[in-house]
């Protein structure tokens, strides 16, 4: 469960990045421009990241930036049925803290082609959760409230972008697909269960996800890459479609 709220993390990570190459009207003065004839355009990125960082937390709403000091998630359900896990689960209030220390590792943006390799030294995950379902021979059964520390997660996400036109001829960019990677470096979560008679399963369950973390990350990955590409999409797709082509990628 704790992985799903990685995927948000990395999504915003996304967003602050393809917002901060933005400027004009939609865009506020403090957030720097980077010209594509610009033969520095990457670094120009990266210093342009560092200069929006702060600026972070509260979010920036013109540009559709979500304040992410904590990331705040008000639903995710996740519901699968696979045979190392057949899950229903609804996390409510989900909360994530520490997602704004983000280090980009590696770069690279152009039309065809957007990579980026960023690290989340620690992150501190609340969310309320009901759940039903079996992971591994391991009931997962309750109501209650989650925490997580998470250290050392690693998003690789690459992607391609093409330009549409609106009906007055302004161009905006859309993704056109995305490829997100994410692995864990550790994790430490906690149930506190508020269903009594769920309680002594809801800590086997606990137990056996901190005991088996490699395992248990392996078989969740592709389920958190997953809901990373759609969130990506959806809220990378509303950043370009606040602001036209001509702002976010000056000749
Ligand atoms: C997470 O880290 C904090 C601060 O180090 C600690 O107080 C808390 O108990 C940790 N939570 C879990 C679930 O390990």
């Amino acid at each position: 469960m704790q992985c799903f709220i990685i995927n948000t993390v990395i999504f915003v990570n996304l967003c602050c990045f393809l917002g901060v190459f933005v400027s004009s009207k939609k865009i506020p003065d403090y957030v720097p421009v980077c010209k594509k004839s610009n033969p520095q355009f990457e670094k120009c990125i990266l210093d342009a990241i560092e200069v929006v960082r702060p600026h972070l937390s509260k979010g920036i709403a013109k540009m559709k930036i979500p304040p992410s000091e904590p990331l705040v998630i008000p639903m995710l359900e996740v519901v699968r049925d696979l045979e190392s896990l057949r899950v229903n689960a609804k996390l409510k209030d989900l909360k994530v803290y520490g997602v704004t220390s983000f280090v980009v590792k590696k770069l690279k943006v152009d039309l065809a082609k957007l990579a980026v390799y960023l690290m989340i030294p620690n992150m501190y995950v609340t969310a309320e959760y009901d759940v039903d379902g079996r992971l591994l021979v391991v009931p997962l059964r309750g109501k209650g409230l989650f925490k997580g520390n998470f250290t050392n997660s690693e998003a690789d996400i690459k992607g391609t972008a093409k330009t549409i036109t609106n009906k007055k001829g302004t161009e905006f960019l859309q993704i056109k697909d995305i490829k997100a990677k994410i692995r864990v470096g550790d994790s430490a979560i906690k149930f506190n269960n508020q269903d009594r008679e769920n309680a002594a399963i809801t800590e086997t369950a606990a137990n056996f996800i901190n005991q088996n973390k490699k395992e248990v990350l392996r078989i969740i990955s592709p389920i958190v890459e997953e809901i990373s590409e759609a969130f990506i999409v959806q809220f990378g797709n509303a950043i370009f479609r606040a602001v036209p082509m001509a702002e976010m990628l000056p000749e």
